[in-house]
């Protein structure tokens, strides 16, 4: 077995390019820089041809598609039309923070708590956004199960349901996965987790969300959306899966059956293999252990970090080798039977 090498960053690293990925950007910007209307300003509902072809692979109605840069500048959007928002927790604090910058009453709860919160009396007056991620929810990689999906179907209609899908690619393969309910649910994802964060690509999609396009006031240009367009057309989501995704599944089954046989604990959430976890410590916080790690050349993330009730690790599975996260499952494990 070959030898881990340290540090192991388990922290989450940003998605990096494969060449060909790259190889098509290049031939991108040149077939989109013939084009003479390419520095127009965009549509505002986003460029027809990447409408068309993001639905094609969402299995969306590209009218019913919003193109925006992003999942935080989604957030942006749908705060700005909202009266109040409720908010899962364990999160990703980026889209806490942006919808709290218009509604800073907004509350985080547990899924269980949301759904208990949005059939009580003080939800009734209408126009609550209540978001949730999935799949794989980050940090601890839950995924909506058949009993919370009739819990949204019974969601008053006069309050919108937001999915947060930014994770889709890695969830369950399209024959495992749950069937999409169109409804009345937004979803709302981007390109960040194929393709890094700086990939400046995102959508809200469902019935009515291009009522929102007058509501953003700046989206990516029309040169960037059509190099993306180009991309998608050309198997960019493919790449980018076998770079990524398939290798973080693979490190996720390493990590999480080398952590099973040193703890006896199966942590994989449903049976599922997430990108990442978010594991209990006994610790009086998370940072406390991750500090404990670090000393080891471990690098992980606190629970604390995003939102999570109790004291908690995260571990990210992106850009890691099956032998460095199984190298990692080994010590952690160790540490969180209590050794030294
Ligand atoms: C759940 C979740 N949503 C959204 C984002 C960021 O997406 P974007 O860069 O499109 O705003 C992240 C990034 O870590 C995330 O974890």
């Amino acid at each position: 077995m070959t030898r881990a090498a340290l540090p192991v960053d388990l922290s989450g690293p940003q998605a990096s390019w494969p060449g060909a990925a790259l190889r098509l950007w290049r031939d991108a910007t040149e077939h989109v820089l013939a084009q003479p209307d390419v520095w127009h300003p965009a549509p505002i509902q986003g460029e027809r041809c990447l409408r068309v072809t993001l639905g094609a692979i969402l299995h969306e109605d590209p009218d019913q598609i919003l193109i925006t840069s992003g999942v935080r500048a989604a957030a942006s959007v749908i705060a700005r039309g909202a009266r109040a928002v409720l908010h899962e927790r364990p999160s990703f604090t980026g889209t806490v923070a942006v919808l709290r910058s218009v509604h800073p009453d907004l509350e985080i709860l547990s899924w269980a708590d949301l759904l208990a919160k949005s059939r009580s009396a003080d939800a009734a007056a209408g126009g609550t956004v209540i978001w949730l991620t999935t799949p794989c929810r980050n940090p601890d990689g839950a995924t909506l199960a058949r009993d919370v999906w009739e819990w949204i179907d019974a969601v008053d209609p006069a309050d919108q349901v937001v999915l947060n899908e930014v994770y889709r690619w890695f969830g369950l393969a399209p024959e495992r996965q749950v069937p999409e309910r169109q409804g009345r649910v937004w979803r709302t994802g981007s390109l960040s987790k194929l393709a890094g964060g700086g990939a400046g690509l995102g959508w809200i999609r469902g019935r009515g969300v291009e009522n929102l396009a007058e509501r953003q006031h700046s989206r990516p240009s029309r040169c960037w959306q059509r190099c993306w367009c180009y991309l998608l057309e050309h198997g960019a989501i493919e790449l980018f899966v076998d770079h990524t995704v398939r290798p973080a599944v693979a490190a996720s089954r390493a990590f999480t059956t080398e952590l099973r046989r040193v703890t006896g604990i199966d942590h994989r959430p449903g049976g599922r293999l997430p990108p990442f976890l978010l594991l209990p410590v006994p610790t009086a916080t998370g940072r406390e252990f991750a500090d404990r790690l670090r000393a080891e050349g471990i690098h992980v993330g606190s629970g604390e970090d995003f939102l999570a009730p109790t004291p908690s690790i995260r571990v990210c599975f992106v850009n890691v080798s099956e032998a460095a996260a199984r190298h990692a499952a080994r010590r952690i494990g160790v540490r969180l039977a209590g050794g030294p």
